[in-house]
């Protein structure tokens, strides 16, 4: 029997990976002040810890965006729910993405900004499936190159559940995981992978 789900990047290589992209950010912007823009939500926790490690004065702030259906969906189009509260006129944005999938909605929110006058805009996405790209973009900062299969933690959600599991998991088999999503539960903190549900034997 195959597994639903299983670790695809650990905490300690997401921590270490992490570091490195600070470090690179840190040399990149010396003697600046970047912006660092994440989408809410699940790019928060890769923000957090991802300032952390940049030797910057940085600020930080927030977009929440919502997603039309149809042709729009389709041109990447988002409505903004909530907007930056910072002018970023002069500015050098670094957005700051958990994952670019398609890339269209990253691609349309960077033309949003570019439209502000920022000085720059750069990408630092955790996690990118170039496999599923659509939207032709330029990432400067980059995580990992992740497989196309659907991921869940540090972040990233499960029907709006699970995003504080430690670890990236990839999902083989999205059918059953629907079915019970709760076979997430070993992974979260304090959750021993190995359990099983003793009733379904
Ligand atoms: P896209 O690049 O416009 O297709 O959309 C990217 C967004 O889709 C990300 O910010 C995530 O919120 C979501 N997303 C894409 N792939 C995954 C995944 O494997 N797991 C969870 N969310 C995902
Ligand atoms: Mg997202």
């Amino acid at each position: 029997m195959s597994e639903v789900v299983s670790v695809l990047f650990g905490r300690e290589d997401i921590r270490r990976r992490i570091e490195e992209l600070g470090r690179s950010i840190t040399g990149d912007y010396e003697g600046r002040a970047p912006v660092l823009i994440s989408v809410l939500k699940g790019g928060t926790m890769f923000l957090a810890d991802l300032i952390r490690e940049i030797g910057l004065p940085v600020s930080v702030d927030y977009m929440a965006l919502s997603r039309y259906g149809g042709a729009a969906e389709s041109l990447g189009r988002v409505r903004i729910v909530k907007d930056l509260d910072e002018d970023i006129g002069g500015r050098d944005v670094i957005l700051v993405e958990d994952i670019v999938d398609t890339g269209l909605t990253l691609g349309y929110l960077i033309s949003v900004l570019e439209s502000r006058g920022p000085t720059s805009v750069e990408v630092c996405a955790l996690l990118d499936k170039t496999a599923r790209r659509i939207a032709p973009l330029e990432i400067r900062y980059r995580g990992f190159e992740c497989p196309d299969v659907f991921v869940v933690g540090y972040g990233l959600d499960f029907q709006e559940r699970y995003r504080n599991v430690p670890d990236i998991l990839a999902v083989h088999d999205l059918a059953a995981l629907s079915e019970d999503p709760d076979q997430l539960f070993p992974y979260l903190p304090g959750g021993v992978p190995s359990r099983r549900d003793g009733s379904s034997g």
